[in-house]
């Protein structure tokens, strides 16, 4: 089992002018999956990339088992730490399985050779991800949902300890997504891989990861176990959306069902009315 412990110390950054945060404070539990959550535009990606070193700190600094990362050497760190970004670019023409083979590149030694077991890391990831009848396929020709699951190939290629994943399942059908969420689960239990991962379903997060981040502004508002962090006034906050909060049946955990302006007044006390199927159906002649 691995376990890296992750941590932002009085962390800033930003582009140009602007900043999207300064003086963060966050530590991810070594060996556990979080799920950072938050609205469009609080700087849930500004935080993924500067805890990876794409993106420069403005202020404080990452330290990953106390070590800054700000000075470790390039392969080191990426041997360690791998980033899926929201957005990732592939080269024009690649086919899956050069894509795929580029997570080795950290592994491979000064003159790039290639062993079996760089070979295996890249099967396996394929295997995993249901990408192996792609492998012939250029990328930029696949599906949006064919093409993430090629870049969580190339991400779990990699074998780093730490994974971090901007948004891994957005552009997957729900069962993809729960297949994806599922994978990333049996990495971090058999590997003990710490899981950092963006996500907008809220209730997949609670459901999939041990804490949850919730940002806002530039700000983390709570950090915790999803019950302590997935509340109706939780949700209100980071949001501004009234919810309902449920408990899974399935896990567990909790499960929030957004009200909407046109569905808060039946919420409020009208009678449930499961009748409606029925209304609606074409009526059988007598
Ligand atoms: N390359 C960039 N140059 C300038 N500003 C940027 C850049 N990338 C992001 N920003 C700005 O930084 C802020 C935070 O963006 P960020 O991408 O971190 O948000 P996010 O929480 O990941 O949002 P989303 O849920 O939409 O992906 C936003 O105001 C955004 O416009
Ligand atoms: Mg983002």
């Amino acid at each position: 089992m691995s376990g890296h412990e992750l941590r932002a110390e009085d962390l800033g950054a930003g582009y140009g002018e602007r900043s999207v945060f300064d003086h963060l404070d966050i530590a991810f539990p070594s060996g556990r999956i979080t799920a950072i959550v938050g609205a469009n535009a609080c700087g849930k990606s500004t935080l993924l990339r500067t805890l990876s070193r794409l993106l420069p700190a403005r202020r404080g600094r990452v330290l990953l088992d106390g070590r800054s990362i700000h000075h470790l050497p390039s392969r080191e760190l990426a041997r360690t730490l791998g980033l899926l970004p929201q957005s990732p670019v592939a080269p024009e023409g690649i086919t899956v399985a050069d894509l795929v083979s580029r997570g080795r590149h950290p592994h491979q030694g000064l003159f790039s050779r290639w062993t079996g077991t760089d070979e295996r890391a890249v099967a396996d990831a394929l295997d995993a991800t249901g990408t192996a009848e792609l492998a012939e396929r250029a990328v930029d020709e696949l599906s949006g949902g064919q093409r993430q699951r090629v870049w969580i190939a190339m991400a779990l290629a990699q074998k780093t300890d730490v994974l971090l994943l901007d948004e891994p399942i957005t552009f997957l059908d729900i069962s993809h997504q729960v297949e994806v969420l599922d994978l990333l689960t049996d990495l971090n239990r058999s590997r003990g891989t710490t899981i950092v991962m963006v996500l907008h379903d809220l209730n997949l997060a609670a459901r999939y990861a041990d804490c949850l981040v919730a940002m806002a502004g530039g700000h983390i508002r709570s950090v915790g176990a999803p019950e302590i962090v997935l509340t109706e006034e939780g949700v209100r906050q980071v949001f501004g959306l009234d919810c309902r909060v449920l408990t899974d049946p399935t896990s567990g955990r909790p499960m929030m069902l957004p009200l909407g302006r046109h569905h808060a007044q039946r919420d409020a006390g009208a009678e449930p009315r499961l009748a409606l199927a029925d209304e609606t159906l074409p009526r059988e002649q007598p």
